[in-house]
């Protein structure tokens, strides 16, 4: 997965008054929700939300002991937001990488972080206790959420049922964490132009983190210049009915490219997202279809429309093939000998 690499108005205001212990400030209407103690919990928040963490963004996914044998994948019972531990996550050894328990339960969760320690994780890349967060959380995403859409991330993962689960702490190397800092402040992210379809599906497809698993990257974690889209990132995996047999899978060219998905339209492309299959082929659930399926159709045709203004890659990846090194990503997937 992707390794990543101005404080708004309203978070200044915040921090002042937390320092100089202003009581209340005077009611100045807040430029954005974002800026109140306690986001308005409303309905619409709640639906919204809900869209949201348990579509596009899936945040149950890692931050839940997951169950593969199912299809598609699901939470094991009990456990979801109850964290996650994803070990080294191919680190040197040293590193451990633990998605935090962010259910409601007070001892080992969230229920006693504030609105704004949310905001700041996802906006910023910074935990409740000031560390910044290992970018397999994807912040550098996340962060380009409107301030309504954020808001209702934040409400709906709240109203989270506890999960009494103490998860251990996410340990780094120094060397690991050299790599990568919090993110500056953002002061106001506005909501998407829904007229405009492919922007729109650029929004979705941002914050929906397509590209952290689509986009090859160099040892440094960096994006492979021209490889935007282009996929082969390998993400073998214990993700079938065996959880002791590792399935040998890359992420796909998603380019309009005749080695990508070129031959995709919009019916095909809803299709292969509701079903997990490209036609007798299932996609393993790493690829996080049983999220995407909940999306609304008008949602999956503004993203398949910016998917078809990518640049084309000419890049071969097949996972019905033996991995092979590909000089063009440096990784090992299907085909790679043939580009
Ligand atoms: C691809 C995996 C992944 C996804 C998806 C993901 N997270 Fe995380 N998240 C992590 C990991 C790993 C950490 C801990 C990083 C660390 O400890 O350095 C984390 C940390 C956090 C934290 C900070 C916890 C703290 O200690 O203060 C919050 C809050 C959070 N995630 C919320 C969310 C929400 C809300 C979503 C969905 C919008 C989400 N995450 C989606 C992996 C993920
Ligand atoms: C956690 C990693 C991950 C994320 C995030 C992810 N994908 Fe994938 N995707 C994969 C993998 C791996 C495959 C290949 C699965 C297989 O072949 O079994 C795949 C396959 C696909 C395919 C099938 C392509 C083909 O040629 O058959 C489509 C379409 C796709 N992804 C679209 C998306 C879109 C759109 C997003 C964002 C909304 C996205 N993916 C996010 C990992 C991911």
């Amino acid at each position: 997965m992707k390794t990543s690499k101005s404080i708004p108005a309203g978070i200044a205001a915040l921090l002042v008054c937390l320092g100089v212990g202003c009581q209340k400030a005077p009611t100045v209407a807040a430029a954005s929700v974002l800026e109140m103690e306690t986001i308005p919990r409303t309905p619409a928040r709640l639906t919204r939300g809900h869209y949201l963490v348990e579509g596009l963004l899936q945040c149950p996914f890692c931050h839940s002991d997951y169950d593969f044998t199912h299809r598609p994948a699901r939470p094991v019972e009990g456990k979801k937001y109850g964290g996650a531990d994803f070990d080294t996550f191919g680190l040197p050894k040293g590193n451990r990488i633990i998605a935090p328990n962010i259910s409601s339960d007070p001892d080992y969760g969230a229920g006693k972080w504030k609105d704004a320690d949310f905001v700041r994780a996802l906006r910023r890349g910074i935990g409740h206790d000031g560390r910044t967060l290992f970018p397999l959380m994807p912040y550098q995403y996340f962060r380009s959420l409107s301030d309504e859409d954020l808001a209702s991330v934040i409400v709906y993962e709240r109203s989270m049922a506890p999960v009494h689960v103490q998860q251990p702490k996410t340990t780094l190397t120094d060397d690991i964490k050299k790599t990568f800092q919090p993110l500056e402040p953002l002061a106001h992210v506005p909501e998407p132009d829904r007229s405009d379809r492919v922007a729109y599906g650029k929004y979705l497809v941002t914050v929906g983190h397509c590209e952290g698993c689509h986009t090859p990257e160099d040892e440094h974690g960096n994006p492979i210049p021209g490889m935007h889209f282009a996929g082969g990132v390998d993400m073998s995996g214990s993700w079938g009915p065996d959880p002791k047999k590792i399935i040998a899978v890359a992420s796909l060219n998603l380019t309009p490219d005749p080695s990508g998905i070129s031959y995709f339209d919009e019916k095909i492309f809803i299709n292969v997202i509701r079903t997990g299959q490209v036609n007798a082929r299932p996609l393993a659930s790493i690829m996080p279809w049983g999220f995407f399926r909940n999306l609304s159709d008008e949602d999956l045709k503004a993203i398949f429309a910016y998917l078809r203004t990518l640049t084309p890659v000419k890049h071969r990846v097949d996972n019905t093939e033996e991995a092979r090194y590909c000089k063009v990503c440096r990784s090992k997937h299907g085909f790679g000998e043939r580009n």
